[in-house]
Formats: structure tokens, sequence, C-alpha cells
């Protein structure tokens, strides 16, 4: 394990964006877990910098994203979708036909969860899979409890949830979708390695929790604690409840 403590929001979303590039450097056809959510926006940001400044080739990387909400089209402002064109793959020489997300509008939700493992193990797995934590301790949209052998799957999103990401729906936790289709614990924990990154003190109580309290599925982001190759990227203020 290393854990990462940079000054802050600004200074994190660097080495995470770094240590993102050296990993496509790495491999002749990467393959990316890609997360949505405010923390990633900076590192999408530094990561379409790079590619811009010519020091950064998407052209061979493969990308599967962690979640979608059920019921929204790719084309809907508030989807994981939309969110990984407006962030990211607009700005990069990515092809669009090596990104994935579980398509939440899909008809036979399990039909695609199910589909959507195969492509995981067809692209020989995830080298790199980046995540964000959630106020309920969630990773990908893994609400507790959820065991750590959990595929990709449709899930109920926390009230919590809803309330954390309810400002793309007009401020109403309400209008979030109540379901959401996300890789389990299981799918996370196989990528070959993992980078979580937390920022902002909204984060200290759950991060303090993941990082130090018990590994159990009541906090999905313990369980990366189990992995045999994760970093941790957080700011002061994201860190500030770890024991010293
Ligand atoms: C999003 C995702 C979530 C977020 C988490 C933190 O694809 O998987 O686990 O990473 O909810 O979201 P932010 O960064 O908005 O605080």
């Amino acid at each position: 394990m290393k854990l990462i403590i940079e000054n802050d929001a600004g200074t994190a979303a660097t080495a995470a964006a770094q240590l993102i590039a050296e990993e496509i450097g790495t491999h002749d056809t990467p393959v990316l877990g890609l997360a949505t959510g405010r923390t990633m926006e900076g590192i999408y940001a530094r990561l379409a910098q790079a590619h811009e400044q010519g020091t950064l080739d998407f052209s061979c990387v493969t990308s599967f994203n962690l979640d979608e909400y059920v019921g929204l089209s790719a084309e809907d402002p508030r989807s994981y979708h939309y969110y990984m064109q407006d962030h990211l793959f607009r700005f990069v020489n990515i092809d669009l036909h090596r990104t994935h997300l579980p398509d939440g509008a899909a008809t036979d939700l399990d039909a695609e969860c199910a589909a959507y493992e195969a492509q995981i193990a067809r692209s020989g797995g995830i080298d790199l899979q980046l995540l964000g934590i959630g106020d309920t301790g969630h990773i990908g949209f893994n609400e507790p409890p959820s065991s750590f052998d959990t595929r990709t799957r449709c899930v109920e999103l926390d009230e919590a949830t809803r309330e954390q990401n309810a400002a793309m729906f007009g401020g109403d936790p309400n209008a979030v979708p109540h379901e959401a289709l996300t890789m389990g614990v299981g799918t996370i924990l196989d990528a070959r390695r993992l980078l979580l990154v937390a920022t902002g003190p909204a984060k200290a109580g759950i991060v303090a929790k993941a990082l130090e309290g018990p590994i159990t599925p009541e906090v999905s982001a313990s369980a990366i604690r189990l992995h045999k190759n994760y970093v941790i990227i957080l700011d002061e203020a994201s860190a500030a409840e770890l024991s010293p």
C-alpha cells in the first residue's frame, strides 16, 4: 500500500494524473477502470492537458467505467456516459469503440451486467482501476452492505448517495435515479492495481473509517486494503481524521 498526502485537491489531482499517465505508458494496450464525480474532474482536466501538450497518447487505451444510473440514456447530460464525454473523451485521442460504460437504459439489466463482466474479461482485465469514495463508503455504487465477492449488478442507491449527487438533478435527491448499475466489489478487486483518490474535509470521516476501521462490507472502500497493489492519494483535508 502506498499512501500519498498532498497539500490540496489540486496537487492531489496532479499526482493522480501523473500515476495514470505512467500506467498508460507501461502497457502496449492499457486497460483503465474509470470513475466519475467531482473528485475526478481535476484529474481528467490534467490528463486532457497532458494530451494537448503532446505528452500523453490514448490511442491504445481501453476503458471501463465503474457505474451508470438506471434509466438515463447516454445522451442525458446527467448520465455518466455524458460526463465521460464532457470531462475526458472529447479532449483526448481515445477510440470511442474502446470505451465502455454499463448501459443504464438497457431493457434487460441483468443481461447487460453479465455482458459487461464478459467484456472486461475479454479485454484481459483492468490494469488500473481509479476510485473515488462516497459518503456511505461506497466505491463504484457499492452501497453498504456489499459483500466483497459482488460482481457487476443493479443496486439501489442509498438516500445519502442521492443527496450527495443531487446537484446534477436540480438539487432534488428524489430526482436522482433510485437504481444504478455498478461493477461489484469483487470486480474492482480483480483489477491489477487500484488508485483511490479523496479530497476535501467532507471525506475525512469516511476516509478514516475505510483506511483504519474494520475491513467490512459495511464500508465497501475498506475492501481495497485486501488488495496487494493499491495507492491512496488524499489531500490534507481528507486525511485530517487519520491517526498521526
Ligand atoms: C462514480 C463513483 C462514485 C464516486 C463517489 C465520490 O463513478 O463510482 O463511487 O467516486 O461517489 O464522488 P465525488 O467525487 O463526487 O465525491
